[in-house]
């Protein structure tokens, strides 16, 4: 038997994409990203490279997955019968594996905080107690790679069960909550004293704060938000129905993207000036700041302890699509196939995931390259192998497919958007991507 997934509507398309790009990505990297590469600089240079970058690259994403219906690993030879431009899927692949690697790190520190929250083993009044608390618990080897594993079970498991179940129905009620909860943070965190100066850093670009290695950066963030370059994109496309429309998927999914992120940049700015803290604490950003605005609130821990849920579930629909591109690679989308191979792949997953967790403990002293193992992870996939991939799918449908079938999987155009995003594929954008690969190693 060879029965490929599928989902059920288009609106599950829709859901399950914006489930895989809404994540860590906006709400845990953006922030702490922006608060090291120059606040409202970085948000600039990010907004542009979505816009202008990743929006017509998701667009490519899924007129690729449409055209080719099948695996990543096979896609690029069925679309062009040159078996070697499959190493553009296998790239996607080993990427997928050290971002799950990092990703699951991030997720089980929610996990270990929704366990603290819940059994009332933290407490945030005190100035300094929430700084003490994270550097105990990420400092814990043994509790995080427990969180980690807790949390790559979670993800197994959901994919174990298929693409098309439960989770379509979930995300309906789960995203649109947490949209409200961090509208609630925003506006908690712009009424306390102190937090206009963290407005202003977030939303005041200045033009002084843009170095390179925020752009390189803050275009890595745009890959990792929108989930390009690792062909999970492509993935959940060839999974979808022919009247799924391409434009109006992925403009509502960066608009929605865009949304999570600057939310995501007033609820935690305003609250850094507010309570003292420096907008470079890196990784830890979130965890620290989050549970002192919460604190501010009546029934505080109760909200958060619903908020780090809904964080969760976010994370979970992101890794859940990192997982299923394995499957469909590995069981070359036959379903019979798929619990042996997302238990393999997990395990296999777990093992990466530990010397990444052991960045923030025992393996803290090793730096190297772009900072601890874990900085360097996430710099291998966000800044080489997601730009790598981006840029080999940019020339595949830019000099080697057929204008006349793009068009013909493009879908009806009445705004007339083939021929500026094509020659953006075709010309601009492989461009784009060589001169920052390239900036970055001069
Ligand atoms: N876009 C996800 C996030 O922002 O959390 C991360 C991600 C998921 C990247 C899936 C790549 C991917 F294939």
């Amino acid at each position: 038997m060879n029965k490929q997934s599928q989902w059920k509507s288009s609106t599950g398309f829709i859901l399950a994409s914006a489930g895989s790009a809404i994540g860590l990505g906006a709400m845990w990297k953006f922030p702490y990203m922006a608060g090291i590469y120059g606040g409202g600089a970085f948000l600039l240079m990010f907004l542009a490279f979505t816009i202008f970058v990743g929006l017509p690259l998701l667009m490519m994403e899924f007129t690729v997955g449409k055209m080719g219906k099948t695996y990543t690993t096979k896609i690029y030879e069925k679309l062009t019968q040159k078996k070697w431009l499959n190493i553009i899927g296998w790239n996607g692949n080993l990427a997928v594996f050290v971002l799950f690697g990092f990703y699951s790190v991030i997720g089980g520190w929610i996990i270990i905080y929704i366990f603290n929250v819940a059994l009332q083993m933290i407490t945030f009044s005190d100035d300094n107690l929430g700084n003490i608390q994270f550097e105990a618990i990420i400092g814990n080897p043994f509790l995080t790679i427990v969180g980690q594993g807790i949390f790559i079970l979670l993800t197994m498991i959901i994919v174990m069960m298929g693409v098309e179940k439960g989770l379509e129905k979930a995300s309906k009620f789960m995203m649109p909550l947490l949209f409200i909860f961090l509208i609630v943070i925003v506006i908690k965190s712009l009424t306390l004293d102190g937090s206009m100066e963290g407005l202003k850093y977030i939303l005041q670009p200045r033009l002084e704060d843009i170095s390179m290695q925020g752009i390189l950066f803050a275009l890595g963030q745009s890959f990792f938000t929108l989930s390009l370059g690792t062909t999970g994109m492509i993935t959940y496309a060839s999974y979808a129905s022919k009247e799924m429309t391409i434009k109006t998927s992925a403009i509502s999914i960066v608009a929605m993207n865009i949304l999570v992120s600057i939310l995501a940049g007033l609820a935690i700015f305003p609250a850094i000036t507010a309570f003292g803290y420096k907008p470079t604490e890196g990784p830890g950003l979130l965890f620290k700041v989050l549970p002192k605005v919460f604190d501010q609130m009546a029934f505080g821990s109760g909200f958060y302890l619903i908020f780090l849920i809904l964080f969760l579930f976010a994370a979970l629909t992101s890794s859940i699509s990192l997982l299923e591109l394995n499957v469909s690679n590995f069981t070359k989308n036959d379903n019979a196939k798929r619990k042996p191979v997302a238990f393999c792949a997990s395990v296999l997953v777990f093992m990466i995931s530990i010397p990444a967790t052991l960045s923030f403990s025992s393996l803290s002293g090793i730096h190297f390259g772009a900072g601890t193992i874990f900085d360097n992870m996430d710099f291998l996939v966000s800044n080489i192998l997601m730009p790598l991939g981006a840029l080999g799918t940019t020339l595949v449908v830019g000099q080697l497919l057929n204008k006349k079938d793009l068009k013909a999987h493009f879908g009806k155009d009445k705004f007339k958007l083939f021929m500026p995003w094509y020659y953006l594929i075709k010309f601009v954008l492989p461009i784009v991507i060589v001169l920052i690969f390239v900036v970055q190693f001069i």
